[in-house]
């Protein structure tokens, strides 16, 4: 496998951090350290911090994404956001699936695939999480884990809309935690994720989908990790709140 086929994207993942003025003035500060990056530089963004950041990543390498998205285009849904209001506000990216969605907002395989296509019907990036949890990886059931995961991710998804799909494998046990996947360990999950894709929609578009990690990625790690062919980039926690952390892993990218 090539990596050359498929774009290095570096995403942040603020999660329930960040105001809109320090979201505003962390993008100030960070756009001139990575102008120069050869990966794609995403940042997902709370729902309230969306307008402040695209308006101070206007003219940068920025990208910036949410970090979910309601499955119907509109109706009564309090407190949701649809796939038409963040392409409205000049979002390009969202995350869907995340393990703290799963975890404590009862998101399931099927919501998960359901909000997937709400965001590719509007032609936005979807970045899918999948991952096991310590006991699935324990129980020797991680494969069949992410398999599971991705497979209904990806129900009803076309070859064609698998262009704007990235998956990002993010095991549990290394969310938040400090501890980090072994290098070996992450280019072998995404290894087995690229495979349950070559056998939904062929080689070609294996190859060309974008593949992340995350859990614990940081700027000590990221370049092994990053180095391994099926690792094609990171969703970051933590280290996406520093600057200089996240410019290191983005350098590596
Ligand atoms: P940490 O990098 O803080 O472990 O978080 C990873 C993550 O959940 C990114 O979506």
């Amino acid at each position: 496998m090539d990596k050359n086929f498929r774009r290095t994207v570096i995403a942040g993942n603020w999660k329930m951090n960040m105001t809109p003025t320090a979201a505003a003035a962390f993008i100030k500060e960070l756009a001139p350290m990575v102008a120069d990056a050869d990966c794609d530089v995403v940042l997902c963004v709370p729902a309230i911090d969306i307008p402040a950041a695209v308006a101070a990543a206007e003219g940068t390498n920025i990208h910036i994404g949410a970090e979910n998205v309601h499955f119907a285009e509109s109706g009564a849904y309090t407190g949701e956001i649809s796939a038409d209001m963040l392409v409205d506000a000049g979002v390009e990216y969202v995350i869907i699936g995340h393990s703290e969605r799963r975890q404590y907002f009862a998101e399931t395989d099927e919501t998960v695939n359901a909000r997937t296509k709400a965001a590719l019907a509007k032609n936005l990036k979807a970045i899918v999480c999948v991952g096991e949890t310590l006991t699935q990886r324990e129980q020797g059931i991680t494969a069949e884990t992410v398999s599971l995961q991705t497979k209904i991710a990806l129900l009803g998804v076309s070859a064609e809309d698998m262009k704007n799909v990235i998956i990002a494998y993010e095991p549990v046990w290394a969310i938040g935690t400090g501890k980090t996947a072994t290098s070996d360990q992450a280019d072998e999950v995404c290894g087995i994720i690229r495979d349950v894709i070559a056998g939904l929609y062929g080689e070609c578009v294996a190859k060309a989908t974008t593949i992340q990690y995350g859990g614990s990625m940081n700027a000590k790690n990221a370049e092994e990790l990053l180095s391994k062919v099926n690792v094609d980039g990171g969703l970051i926690g933590g280290a996406s709140l520093k600057t200089a952390d996240f410019t290191v892993i983005v350098k590596n990218g």
